[in-house]
């Protein structure tokens, strides 16, 4: 059994505040993600719900084969939605108000999503839920769910603690997420030092865990108040725990998560 706290501090590097990631992503490569995940399918008069789905990189990169007319976009935060709204007017962008320990601290805990009246052929949502807790994770799915058309889809990403890139010297998924954004480092990412290893290790290994900004978390009950970093993840046997009738499918180079894939109903 570990002797390892439910909390694990972290060192903190430089600036000792936790640092408030922009509300705008730089992320790309959603489309070819969801469009591999999903088998490559006709996206030509399918409607789609990008969830969490921040400025429609998605939208951009579909490149003409999902129409903006039917493409809507949620998200938490309002600058990000504003942004999207510039670039694609003809898309349907809606903010929700709703709570975020990173992305939309100043949130209304719990609020219901926005009622939606059109049923859609996929809803997306690529790096999501790794930001909000579980309860949370599985209320939302249940409401997107009920927003699939028959057939539908609902696709969403989660990162594997323990998962790593084929090849030599590929760093964990834990250790990327620590590695990369989360130490408080100002510019270039640094290794984990060494005596972190033990908890690194026991993190490769839990069906749950989440870097809260300079911690790592192993109780997936704690309350998280408004934070600089939220990421969650998940094992895949902790995804089916949550979900047991999703399919569940492994990265495709070269992203890191894994997805998820639900129908309208069980
Ligand atoms: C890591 S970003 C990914 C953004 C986008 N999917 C992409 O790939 O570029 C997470 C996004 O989820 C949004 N988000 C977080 N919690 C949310 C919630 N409960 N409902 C809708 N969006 C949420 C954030 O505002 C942010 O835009």
């Amino acid at each position: 059994m570990s002797t390892l706290p439910g909390r694990q501090p972290l060192p903190r590097r430089g600036d000792a505040r936790p640092r408030r990631v922009s509300s705008i992503s730089t992320k790309t490569g959603q489309f070819a993600y969801f469009d591999a995940q999903l088998g490559r399918p006709d996206w030509s008069g399918r409607r789609v719900l990008d969830f969490g789905g921040n400025v429609g990189t998605f939208l951009e990169e579909a490149a003409g084969r999902v129409q903006p007319s039917l493409y809507w976009c949620v998200d938490v935060s309002r600058t990000a939605i504003e942004e999207g709204r510039r670039r694609r007017p003809q898309a349907h962008w809606i903010f929700y108000d709703r709570y975020n320990p990173q992305f939309h601290p100043g949130g209304v805990p719990g609020l219901d999503p926005p009622a939606l009246t059109p049923r859609f052929d996929y809803v997306l949502a690529y790096s999501v839920f790794t930001h909000t807790p579980d309860h949370e994770t599985v209320e939302l799915v249940r409401a997107l769910r009920s927003l699939l058309a028959d057939g539908g889809v609902l696709a969403f990403t989660f990162i594997a603690p323990n998962w790593a890139p084929r090849g030599e010297g590929q760093e964990s998924n834990v250790r990327w997420r620590l590695n990369s954004r989360s130490l408080g480092s100002t510019s270039e990412p640094r290794p984990v030092p060494a005596h972190l290893d033990a908890a690194v290790e026991h993190a490769q290994e839990a069906p749950w865990c989440a870097v809260v900004d300079h911690t790592l978390l192993f109780d997936a009950r704690a309350p998280i108040g408004p934070c600089g970093r939220y990421d969650v993840l998940w094992s895949p046997d902790h995804a089916r725990s949550l979900f047991p009738t999703a399919e569940i499918r492994p990265p495709v180079a070269p992203e890191r998560q894994h997805c998820c894939l639900l129908g309208p109903t069980d």
